[in-house]
């Protein structure tokens, strides 16, 4: 085929230069939202029913107080709707216009199905696809990052990308549960993810890892097919009986987090050719306030470089990163063109970053 056969065919069927673009598209956020319970539980709260104090909390995790879901009120699915609502409108594009839907949490409503269906009925959305991530603190990143591989696709234009936890129903509320269950908190957030035509702008790049070997050091592993069904506890009936807990290796966990967070954003910035003070905004999953403050001294960022809200709302998991940088963006600290890196550790172990041009 000649070149002026294929400038009439370019011409005669636009869609193909359509899908010859394709690949060329970027993702960025343009709506974002949170929604936390009024239920606000102190430090204090919690030594009314276990062995704690809130020195013994603030001085080891940042954490003042958190939110908890009052029974009945609201469920994982429902604080996600309401966060996406924010996002949706904040977008400014009809909810009809969403494509798909990745719902990131490892307290779902129910054990099947998951719950990024229960948003596609509880918003009213049209019949789009939806997915749900099992990457408990890094699953708003794995999200994010599953949402812009569709929009560079060119498959998708909007997808609504949420983060929710519903953690307080299921922690251990006595002196036995204390290590795991001072540390989090109820809370959701959303963005929606939209087509980002001109380059360099919105998601440059998200990175993603994982290492299975410590699968169970930061886990719960029953109701589970593997080791414990419902009928395994029932028939054992046992009052001592903590594989329905989570259950954390708190120095383990801290020790590998703060090697993997370092690693990720380091390769993120690489992969941009980007260096640590190119960073406008860091925006880390909200573990711990001392993994936070590590990793700010370890890439000698200002406090106005690295936004934490662990001290108020504890560790929301795979939601505490959209709720952070919603809080950060509603104060005004992220601006058009600036540098905003995500990255989160937990459960599984896995891992993420997210380098993002703000546009
Ligand atoms: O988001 C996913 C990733 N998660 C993380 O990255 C969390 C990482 N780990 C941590 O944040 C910390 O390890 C914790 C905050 C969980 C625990 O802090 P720690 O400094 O590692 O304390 P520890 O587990 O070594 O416990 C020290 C002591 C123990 O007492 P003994 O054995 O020294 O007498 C615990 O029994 O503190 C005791 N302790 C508590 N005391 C008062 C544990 N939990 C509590 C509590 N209140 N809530």
């Amino acid at each position: 085929m000649d070149f002026l056969n294929c400038l009439a065919i370019l011409v005669r069927e636009p869609s193909f230069i359509h899908k010859f673009n394709k690949a060329m598209y970027n993702s960025k956020i343009s709506g974002l939202g949170f929604f936390v319970p009024d239920n606000v539980v102190t430090n204090d709260d919690l030594a009314k029913v276990m062995d704690t104090d809130d020195a013994w909390i603030q001085e080891r995790t940042g954490i003042k107080e958190r939110r908890h879901v009052i029974k009945g009120e609201d469920t994982t699915t429902s604080m996600g709707v309401k966060a996406a609502k924010i996002a949706i409108e904040r977008s400014g594009i009809d909810k009809q216009d969403i494509d798909f839907i990745v719902f990131a949490t490892l307290s779902p409503d129910y054990y099947f199905p998951g719950p990024g269906v229960l948003v596609q009925r509880d918003l009213g959305l049209p019949t789009v696809g939806a997915v749900d991530v099992r990457n408990q603190c890094s699953g708003f990143v794995y999200g994010l990052s599953l949402a812009d591989q569709y929009i560079k696709s060119g498959m998708y234009k909007n997808v609504l990308v949420i983060g929710s936890e519903l953690h307080s129903h299921g922690l251990d509320m006595t002196t036995r549960g204390r290590g795991v269950s001072v540390i989090f908190g109820d809370g959701a957030g959303a963005v929606v993810l939209s087509r980002e035509e001109r380059k360099g702008s919105g998601i440059l790049s998200t990175h993603l890892h994982s290492e299975g070997q410590y699968a169970e050091e930061l886990s719960l592993i029953a109701p589970g097919m593997g080791k414990r069904w419902v009928t395994d506890i029932l028939e054992d009936n046992d009052p001592n009986d903590e594989s329905y807990y989570p259950y954390m290796n708190g120095q383990f966990v801290f020790k590998n987090a703060i090697q993997r967070f370092s690693e990720v954003i380091g390769e993120g910035l690489k992969a941009n050719q980007l260096e640590t003070k190119d960073i406008n905004m860091l925006i880390p999953h909200q573990a711990n306030l001392r993994i936070s403050q590590f990793v700010q001294k370890k890439f000698g960022l200002s406090d106005d470089q690295v936004y934490n809200n662990i001290m108020r709302y504890g560790n929301t998991t795979a939601a505490s990163i959209p709720i952070a940088l919603t809080e950060a963006w509603e104060e005004g600290k992220i601006k058009e063109g600036d540098l905003v890196v995500l990255a989160a550790f937990g459960s599984g172990f896995t891992w993420g970053s997210a380098i993002i041009r703000w546009s």
